[in-house]
């Protein structure tokens, strides 16, 4: 199943025209995150070095090479959401949740991460919740924002 998926995916990989990271995207959306074992058999089918696979699975932020929660909250770090407040929502996030940077809830609900610009700084301070991202916001907002998960 695992092995037929990732085969299936990599099917349509060609080296010259489909970079690496789309591949691994297309894996993590369907498996969810990308273990060894997955990174592995990506490598075996695409016949590249695992250790280029580990290098570009381990290097961007948006590929998880560890099990997530449900959830997983980016709280945007950059220098234009820093100046904006972007420390008080992550410190917001962090005693709701009751979590840390890099931690999962119990319920398996939710993960929390830092991130670089999501590309929304005119309204900072922002965060993204899987591929939604949220702006302007403050410790009511994020409660309304939260509660949607
Ligand atoms: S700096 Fe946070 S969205 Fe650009």
């Amino acid at each position: 199943m695992l092995e037929a998926s990732i085969k299936e995916i990599t099917e349509n990989f060609e080296s010259e025209t489909t970079p690496l990271i789309s591949v691994l995207h297309k894996v993590q959306a369907k498996l969810g995150y990308l273990s060894e074992e997955v990174l592995e058999l990506v490598a075996k089918y695409l016949d590249l070095p695992l250790s280029k696979v580990y290098g570009v699975a381990t290097f961007y932020t948006l590929l998880d090479t560890e099990e997530k929660g449900e959830n997983i909250i980016r709280v945007c770090e950059s220098a234009p959401c820093h100046v904006k407040g972007s420390t008080n929502v992550l410190t917001e996030v962090k005693e709701r949740l009751g979590i840390d940077i890099g931690e999962t809830t119990e319920d398996n609900k939710f993960s929390l991460e830092l991130t670089s610009c999501l590309g929304v700084c005119g309204v900072a301070p922002a965060i993204m919740i899987n591929d939604r991202v949220y702006g302007n916001l403050t410790a009511n907002k994020l409660e309304t924002v939260l509660k949607k998960y």
